[in-house]
């Protein structure tokens, strides 16, 4: 059954108030509801109250105080004829957690009981309209075991608690801010806090807390300091402050997602509140701050303004993502972070918007909704806001965003209402830019610069693809920051805004003795690919020289992809080979050598474009040749730079462990040299990595030097995996990366260390974090997936129809890597699509992996 975007019906019936009362246990939980519901003026006259369900079925039900038996099902939902237009609802289920493999609803995890709501897990609790524009007051009793589950939490400020009888005790939970079901959390365990405070900017004392497993404890002050960084920012930067006594986070082992922003209750998945150097590698220290902010920055972007239905996620996810990239960015290094997300846009989106479960950031039309938490909904949604504020500026920008909370506050919005309120706030026409909004699919910007007299002239033409329901597609407005650099003395002769709103349109610029140097979409300014007509020079020119640090990094990947573009499409006789590759090292070298970069911005510009993006670039894709190639051209940059890399090596292990940036900086190349070492110098390579392990008092150095042992032979290898094993056997998180770095690693035989892996003793399908580990990396693993044979996407498809009936929601997000196979040269791309259909044939699938493998076949 497919959802559609304008079948959108305001609610019938409203929920002002619902009193929750909860008899906990893991395995038969009690829920008494109740819901005082009042007929909406908006809704549909004499409508009957229609409340949604999901694997519950009904126990008990009255109304104003009376027994009701006439009621009905209606598939799901729990249909109720009321004659009123106010009435007392009370209705009684019985849950069983531990049954709840689904981790969606309330579940339990590792003997504690915790819930996630987002998006339709709700009424896998109790019968509700279980739809985001209905707002609730939230008052929660829990009533449990002491023993067990000592702590007892909810949403908003603890009201009243105390013992009860037979080793029993409650407490009372009340959040005075109205809000939809998504965001109802309860929590029930054995946990330790870790406490601190922060003052608000008007003067509110906000109690901090962060509750883990006893012995986590010691892991949480890399998160604490965080959120309260976060606080602070969000005052100084988008004037939003906190608005209850109380916020509480909790950590959970078991969890679909990353974390979830429940009001005054958010919960977390472990991998992101966890951390210390020893088991915390840089990236996960800044995964832990990133989530951290994004969930507390929710509390507005989110919870005060809500959506009114899930197409409007991006509302939310969108321009939550994007204050989460910017406080990051003020956090650390702006340019580096900016790289970061480009990255991941490239790595993950771009792919998601070539292939069959395009969507655009505001669905149309859904099946599933679980299965819209995007790589587009999220990080292109933050790239489309991020937009309005390279067209409008900080300031102005700001202005939208305090007309958008000011109007919208208590509301459940839309995305129209949100690029309304920074056109008039920021004084912007969006018109056009709303195709954002509605269009899928990368544009593509074809750009020619040419020079004639004085003048340069610059040619941009954009095309955007075609996608699935999509043919058609018309102009979008594309804000390209541009400069022009001077040939002959390598000045820049200015930035400039170019805005691309036509399908084509010319630029000139005067005063150009020769045709310039061009630099465009600076900072990544829109969300597009640019097809750059630069010559291998000029792409040396400005890696070196460009002051736009994000063009520098562009400009050498651009160099390294069109080299493998060409290699791998079997364009290059020797001699453009060698000068493709002269040209590569000449600005590999130069940038090991430039003493004003810092090393932190040197590790992003060493690291060569990923497999995936370069596959982005070609149709079709043969992904044995892209490996070979990537391979090939990084084996002969480590054997060209082979002393570089090892001085480098040297300097950077002299460096002492800190967090600041220079010895983060240290850290990422001291592994980046081993990654060119490796293939150019084996022998060397073990040596170092084995060195590197032996004496790493980090995390990030023992797993960068098992990263590189993982892929070379020899009892180094052995040695060091069964010492990592040993060394963090009690610690699931670092037990993930264990799994990872050998389903991920370049060694040839990953498909049968992958097999050995899932048989292992720690491997479950039950854990979200496991299955991620193991099955994900082996999935990005691009030789050992795309094997020839067709074994690793048997593994993977064997794998969804064993998850789904656990976790359908997990299971469904291994679909889109067999799903591009369109794009796979034809002998795998039968095979998949053999896969693919092997699943659809089983009956009794999720909807959720109905829907992707649907999409996969036809799309
Ligand atoms: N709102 C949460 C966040 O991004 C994620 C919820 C995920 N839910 C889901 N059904 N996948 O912060
Ligand atoms: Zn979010």
């Amino acid at each position: 059954q497919v959802i559609q975007r304008l079948d959108y019906r305001a609610p019938d019936w409203l929920v002002p108030d619902i009193t929750l009362e909860f008899a906990l246990s893991l395995d038969a939980t009690r829920v008494r509801a109740t819901l005082d519901v009042e007929r909406n003026a908006e809704g549909e006259t004499g409508a009957p109250l229609r409340l949604n369900g999901d694997g519950i079925a009904v126990a008990g039900l009255e109304v104003d105080g009376k027994a009701l038996n006439d009621w009905r099902m209606d598939g799901n939902d729990l249909v109720i004829d009321l004659s009123g237009d106010k009435h007392r609802v009370v209705i009684e289920t019985v849950i069983n957690p531990t049954a709840n493999t689904q981790l969606s609803g309330l579940y339990a995890s590792g003997g504690m009981l915790c819930t996630q709501c987002e998006a339709e897990g709700f009424r896998r609790i109790t019968f509700f309209p279980d739809r985001p524009d209905v707002l609730s007051r939230y008052r929660v009793r829990m009533i449990a075991d002491k023993a067990k589950f000592p702590v007892l939490l909810s949403n908003g400020n603890p009201v009243a608690s105390g013992d009860a009888h037979k080793n029993t005790h409650w407490a009372e939970w009340h959040d005075p801010w109205p809000k939809p079901s998504y965001l109802f959390a309860l929590v029930a365990g054995d946990l330790v806090a870790t406490r601190d405070t922060f003052t608000t900017r008007s003067g509110r004392k906000v109690d901090l807390a962060i509750w883990v497993r006893p012995g986590d404890e010691t892991r949480t002050d890399h998160a604490m300091r965080s959120l309260i960084a976060s606080m602070k920012w969000d005052e100084d930067v988008y004037g939003r402050e906190y608005d209850l006594d109380l916020f509480n986070i909790v950590a959970v082992a078991d969890f679909n997602a990353g974390a979830m922003e429940n009001k005054g209750l958010n919960i977390f998945n472990t991998r992101y509140i966890l951390a210390d150097p020893e088991t915390a590698n840089d990236g996960d220290y800044d995964a832990v701050e990133g989530v951290v902010a994004h969930e507390y920055f929710h509390n507005w972007s989110g919870n005060r303004v809500t959506c009114r239905d899930w197409f409007q996620l991006s509302l939310k996810e969108g321009f939550t993502v994007l204050r989460d990239q910017q406080f990051s960015a003020d956090r650390g290094s702006a340019p580096v972070k900016r790289i970061e997300d480009v990255r991941i846009l490239r790595a993950a989106q771009f792919p998601e918007d070539s292939g069959p479960l395009a969507h655009p950031i505001r669905p149309d039309s859904y099946q599933e909704i679980s299965n819209f938490y995007t790589a587009t909904v999220y990080n292109k949604g933050a790239e489309v806001i991020r937009m309005m504020t390279v067209l409008a500026g900080a300031e102005r920008f700001r202005k939208g965003t305090d007309l958008y909370f000011d109007r919208h506050d208590g509301q459940a919005a839309t995305c129209e209402d949100f690029v309304k309120a920074i056109e008039d706030g920021a004084g912007l026409d969006l018109t056009q830019f709303r195709r954002w909004y509605q269009q899928a699919g990368t544009p593509h910007v074809a750009v020619t610069l040419t020079h004639a007299g004085e003048t340069a002239t610059l040619t941009l033409r954009q095309t955007v693809p075609a996608t699935p329901g999509q043919p058609d597609k018309q102009p979008m407005v594309i804000p390209l920051r541009t400069a022009l650099f001077d040939r002959a003395t390598g000045a820049n002769r200015g930035e400039h805004l170019l805005v691309l709103t036509g399908e084509e349109q010319t630029f000139t610029f005067d005063g150009f003795a020769e045709l310039p140097v061009l630099s465009i979409n600076r900072g990544f300014s829109a969300p597009v690919a640019i097809d750059n007509p630069s010559s291998d020079a000029d792409l040396v020119f400005l890696a070196a020289n460009d002051d736009d640090p994000f063009a520098r990094y562009e400009a050498m990947q651009q160099l390294v992809v069109r080299h493998l573009v060409a290699a791998v499409g079997g364009q290059l006789d020797d001699a453009a080979r060698s000068a493709g590759r002269a040209a590569i090292g000449k600005a590999l070298a130069a940038v090991l050598a430039d003493p004003a970069l810092d090393d932190l911005m040197r590790g992003e510009l060493v690291i060569l474009p990923g497999e995936t993006y370069i596959a982005e670039q070609l149709s079709p894709v043969d992904p044995g040749r892209i490996r070979a190639e990537r391979e090939a051209l990084k084996a002969w940059l480590g054997t060209t730079l082979a002393s570089e890399w090892k001085a480098l090596h040297d300097r950077t292990s002299a460096v002492p462990y800190g967090l600041e940036a220079a010895a983060r900086g240290a850290r990422k190349l001291k592994t980046q040299a081993l990654v060119y070492l490796a293939p150019a110098d084996p022998a060397e390579a073990v040596a170092r990595a084995s060195a590197q392990y032996a004496a790493a008092d980090n995390m990030t150095d023992r797993q960068g030097a098992l990263m590189v042992l993982c892929g070379l032979d020899g009892a180094e290898r052995e040695a060091a995996l069964a010492d990592f094993h040993q060394r963090f056997a009690d610690n699931a998180l670092v037990i993930d990366k264990w799994f990872s770095l050998q389903a991920g690693s370049l060694h040839p035989r990953a498909i049968e260390h992958l097999k050995a892996l899932a048989k292992h003793p720690d491997f479950t399908l039950t854990n979200p974090n496991r299955v991620r580990a193991l099955y994900m990396a082996f999935a990005a693993n691009t030789a050992a997936f795309h094997d020839p044979s067709g074994e690793g996407y048997r593994i993977i498809a064997d794998l969804i129809l064993a998850l789904d009936p656990i976790n359908g929601n997990v299971a469904a997000r291994f679909v889109a890597p067999l799903g591009r196979w369109r794009k796979i040269e034809p002998a795998r791309a039968a095979l998949m699509r053999a896969e693919l259909e092997r699943i659809a044939a089983h009956s009794g699938l999720s909807r959720d992996v109905t829907e992707q493998v649907g999409k996969s076949l036809e799309g």
